[in-house]
């Protein structure tokens, strides 16, 4: 890989003339730029981002320009966090050498210069650059995030992961909102592995899962001789979850009996044990998940609006899979490699047909169905890779469609002129004018996409495939 690489680029900032000179010829195998420390010297890391700066800092005798060296190199990193700086400085600088080292500086040389050691430096420098790279790609590659079980390379899942690990330290009460199978359990588990919380029990409780009758001894727990059976006094999944975490799934579910009594609780952080009298001090976190509407459901009086407020003190949304470009794919490798490990089976890789497959399906149940349709294919399959079949999936056939701009451009435009010749019933005057062109133009239009507006007259039947512009564009007279 390293030899593929393009020439790593060096900055030399050194004000001796005849010093520079002989630098540049000491990194000749190097893309190297030279120059005198100036204004220009930040546009310049700016516009070439180098891999390393080579700085002469200067001496220790000038304590002014010992003092501007170092504010320098501060607004180099700042511009180019990655740059590697070798702080060089007379002999007698150690002091000014140390103070680069604590600002950011890689490391550093005194002078007299001496090509071969120099060299190792520098090179040393440009080895670290170069490692740290490799370990960005490879996690770029496999998609591995900091969250512990998610995966993922789309720009929305990122931003899902960036949130979770902001919130995770604090003690918000944190709403999840997804799809069934998007990963809320998976994020609900990282905000508390994240937390200060993390040596504490992380307790999950599926509201959907257990019978109205029992939820509320299960949270909060029953006195001896609460009801027929109760045989000692218990604690509930709230005061077992002490410290830590309560995970609350599928929160839309609960009955609205409960929701009063959990609002209490949320509030007071105190919870009474079914049959008892004397209320108990509890600590926790509270993360809480659903598939439902929240919203839609307290607008129908399912859920209390008081409650939703203290629950969703943060809301994260969890996009499905459809929507996490590229995703898919690599979830589909990775969970397919984990599988064959489990299963003992020898690494089998995707056909192009179950790839295609696989960019194509719309994922109704995420991750999760994912998951499932691997497994199957896993255990089912015969040959050699997985394919769409093994996947129960259709192969779509043709190559996935990557439109340039050029073509969507084409395309939106098309779409434009033909939506506004059928709100206007062909009228070419009034399509213009809801173009915002003149007529000349929109017959070029017209010209330029093949379209006959006559096709949209008063009595022809409206074109398939184009939707009504929303209400506020009809202005016209109305027939
Ligand atoms: N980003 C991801 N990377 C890897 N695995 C994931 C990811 N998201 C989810 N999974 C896996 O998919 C499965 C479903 O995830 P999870 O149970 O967290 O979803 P959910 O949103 O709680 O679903 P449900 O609404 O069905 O309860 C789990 O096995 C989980 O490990
Ligand atoms: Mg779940």
């Amino acid at each position: 890989m390293a030899a593929a690489m393009q020439r790593r680029k060096l900055l030399i900032l050194e004000n001796d003339r005849a010093l520079r000179r002989e630098l540049e010829a000491v990194f000749s195998d190097l893309d190297v730029t030279a120059c005198e420390t100036s204004d220009q010297t930040l546009a310049i890391v700016r516009r070439t981002e180098p891999d390393a700066v080579l700085f002469d800092l200067g001496a220790a005798g000038e304590p002014a320009v010992a003092a501007q060296s170092l504010e320098l190199l501060r607004q180099i990193l700042n511009i180019s966090p990655d740059t590697k700086i070798i702080a060089m400085t007379e002999h007698d600088a150690r002091e000014l050498s140390v103070a680069a080292v604590g600002l950011g500086a890689t490391d550093f040389y005194h002078k007299p210069l001496d090509a071969g050691v120099l060299s190792i430096v520098v090179r040393r420098a440009l080895r670290i650059r170069e490692l740290e790279e490799e370990n960005w790609r490879l996690r770029e590659r496999t998609g591995a995030m900091a969250l512990e079980g998610v995966i993922g390379v789309s720009d929305t899942m990122r931003g899902v992961c960036r949130a979770i690990e902001k919130v995770a330290p604090t003690n918000a009460t944190v709403l999840l909102l997804g799809d069934s199978g998007t990963g809320k359990e998976v994020l609900a588990r990282n905000l508390h592995r994240l937390s200060g919380r993390a040596h504490k029990p992380f307790v999950a409780i599926n509201c959907a899962a257990i019978p109205d009758t029992l939820l509320e001894s299960e949270l909060f727990g029953y006195e001896k001789g609460a009801f027929t059976g109760a045989a000692k006094r218990t604690a509930g999944k709230l005061e077992s979850a002490e410290g830590g975490t309560v995970f609350l799934d599928e929160i839309g579910e609960m009955p609205a009996s409960l929701q009063a009594k959990l609002l209490r609780v949320v509030q007071e952080r105190t919870v009474e044990r079914v049959g008892g009298r004397v209320p108990v001090a509890l600590d926790f976190r509270l993360v809480c998940a659903t598939n439902r509407k929240l919203e839609a459901l307290i607008g129908s009086g399912g859920f209390r609006d008081d409650l939703f407020y203290r629950i969703s003190e943060v809301t994260i949304r969890v996009p499905p899979l459809r929507d996490r470009q590229g995703d898919s794919l690599l979830l589909a490798q990775f969970i397919l490699q984990q599988l064959s490990e489990r299963f003992g089976k020898p690494t089998r890789g995707l056909a192009p047909d179950a790839i295609r497959a696989i960019q194509a399906y719309r994922w109704p149940g995420n991750v999760r169905e994912l998951e499932n349709r691997i497994k199957g294919a896993v255990i089912m399959a015969e040959g050699a890779v997985v394919t769409a079949g093994d996947l129960g999936l259709e192969d779509p056939g043709d190559e996935p469609e990557y439109l340039n701009l050029r073509v969507a451009r084409q395309r939106a435009e098309a779409q434009a002129v033909r939506q506004s010749l059928a709100v206007a019933r062909g009228n070419l005057s009034r399509a213009a004018e809801l173009l915002g062109v003149t007529r000349p133009t929109l017959y070029d239009l017209l010209g330029k996409h093949g379209i006959d507006a006559a096709q949209f007259g008063r009595h022809a039947p409206p074109a398939a495939g184009t939707p009504e512009l929303p209400a506020k564009d009809n202005t016209g007279s109305g027939d």
